[in-house]
């Protein structure tokens, strides 16, 4: 192998502290449950002497865009790559990276077509080591529990920050340990778990009932915590807005969507944002809308019925287990990155998740329902137009389509709606249904195969035509 080469670290790295985000308490050490020592709200991680390390935000793009070419661990990492924006480490060996972020930036045609936004992107963090974006939180709040000398980090989930955390830990040469909700997470997920080796509880409850049992277990017992509670994990999310703006050549797009659950990565995306116009990175801020499925809708009913003000939790259900939450940890952050951007906040049907899953599975990009929640999203902010055709659109594409594999079966298979759907959303469900077809081995069948799926596309080109 070549000797490593890194840029010149060209910065001075800036210290940073943790601050709660009700009282404003600000201190250099976080307890074991991440929350304020003084209200127990939760914590975040801000960087008092940015200003004083005057960070010229011209040297900040050319030296990111110089590490692209060096072959260094540390710069290889999508994430690390921004590390002057990240909390500082004294040697870059002390990372613990799988390569995450690097997550390409696609145009998606027919969905623009579908929608009528041709200027219509999506980021897919689907594309990350371990198939969703938790990885690029998980690379620097793994470091830092391996830095803090702990043996074992634990976290509840709905599956794919487990799957995730128990890679890093493997890596990292720590002990995981996993709570996730029994019956209520995908094979895929937690068959990663076992395999980088996780001791997996699955319990009998929710989501919401793992998070609670973990924030009492990091009290009696020496684990550290990797939920996006972890202000650590939000730094590294950050990280997705930041190659997202290079991707784009610094021109922020009008809006970026992404699906809520915990409302981590909406927390994070959004203090990127108003990190990078606070530096001078962009010049504007894009507005970051969050939609959520209907039956796990918490933040869309804090806002509406509560005005932002309290949390009004829901008994979370939606086949998009990845965000079947129904007590978001992070509603406060998310909240206030919605009111500094100006973005919206919108939930969606099972149904329409489903089609707009397909619809960009159609274009060879496939997700996991909780990201196709974007699109569906998209399609109603269009609708009460606080979305304009010619604005430019991010959608935030969080999850691999192999994460589960059992949703798009059902659905092509025509099972997933059990009660089955009114005619109006099965007409426009079943052109985006391709079945497995079972057939004798003989040539004939198959070309009868052939000839039946060409009469097929015929008759939907006809039925589309105005
Ligand atoms: N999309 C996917 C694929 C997810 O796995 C999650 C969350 C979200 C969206 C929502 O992100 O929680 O930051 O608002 N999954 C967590 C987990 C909860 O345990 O894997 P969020």
């Amino acid at each position: 192998m070549p000797p490593s080469t890194t840029s010149a670290p060209a910065v001075r790295p800036a210290s940073f502290r943790f601050r709660c985000i009700a009282c404003g308490d600000l201190s250099d050490r976080a307890a074991q449950n991440f929350r304020c020592a003084h209200c127990g709200d939760l914590l975040e991680i801000v960087y008092p002497d940015w200003k004083e390390v005057s960070l010229d935000p011209a040297r900040l793009k050319s030296i990111w865009g110089e590490r692209r070419l060096s072959q260094s661990p540390i710069d290889l990492s999508g994430v690390w790559r921004f590390r002057e924006l990240l909390p500082s480490l004294d040697n870059s060996d002390q990372v613990i990276t799988l390569r995450e972020g690097n997550t390409p930036l696609y145009e998606l045609p027919q969905c623009a077509r579908i929608t009528g936004v041709p200027r219509l992107f999506a980021k897919h963090q689907g594309l990350n080591p371990t198939g969703s974006f938790k990885d690029a939180g998980m690379t620097v709040a793994a470091t830092f529990a391996r830095l803090a000398g702990f043996r074992w980090v634990a976290c509840a989930s709905t599956g794919n920050t487990s799957a995730s955390m128990a890679a890093y830990a493997a890596r990292g040469g720590m002990r995981s340990l996993v709570l996730v909700p029994e019956g209520k997470i995908s094979w895929s997920k937690l068959s990663q778990a076992l395999d980088y080796g996780a001791v997996t509880c699955q319990l009998r409850t929710d989501f919401d009932g793992c998070l609670r049992l973990l924030q009492e277990l990091v009290l009696r017992a020496p684990v550290y915590q990797l939920n996006s509670i972890n202000p650590f994990r939000l730094e590294g999310q950050k990280t997705l807005a930041l190659e997202l703006l290079e991707q784009l050549d610094w021109q922020p797009p009008d809006h970026i969507i992404v699906p809520g659950g915990n409302l981590g990565n909406s927390s994070a995306i959004g203090k990127a944002l108003l990190e990078m116009r606070e530096l001078g990175l962009i010049p504007r801020l894009p507005k970051l809308s969050v939609i959520q499925a209907e039956g796990a809708n918490a933040l869309v009913r804090t806002l509406r019925e509560a005005g932002g003000k309290r949390l009004v939790n829901v008994q979370a259900e939606t086949r998009a287990t990845a965000i079947r939450i129904g007590n978001p940890a992070s509603w406060k952050k998310a909240v206030h990155v919605l009111e500094a951007t100006g973005g919206a906040c919108e939930q969606v049907s099972e149904i329409e998740i489903a089609q707009a899953k397909a619809e960009i599975g159609a274009e060879g990009i496939g997700s996991e329902p909780a990201s196709a929640v974007t699109l569906a999203g998209l399609k109603k902010l269009l609708k009460q137009g606080f979305v304009k055709p010619e604005e430019s659109v991010v959608l935030v594409l969080t999850g691999n389509l192999l994460k589960d594999p059992d949703f798009t079966m059902e659905f092509h298979r025509g099972d997933l709606f059990k009660d089955g759907v009114d005619e109006k959303a099965s007409a426009a469900l079943r052109p985006l249904r391709h079945p497995p077809i079972i057939l004798d081995a003989t040539l004939d069948a198959v070309i009868r195969a052939l000839e039946q799926a060409e009469k097929e596309q015929a008759e939907k080109e006809q039925a589309a035509k105005p």
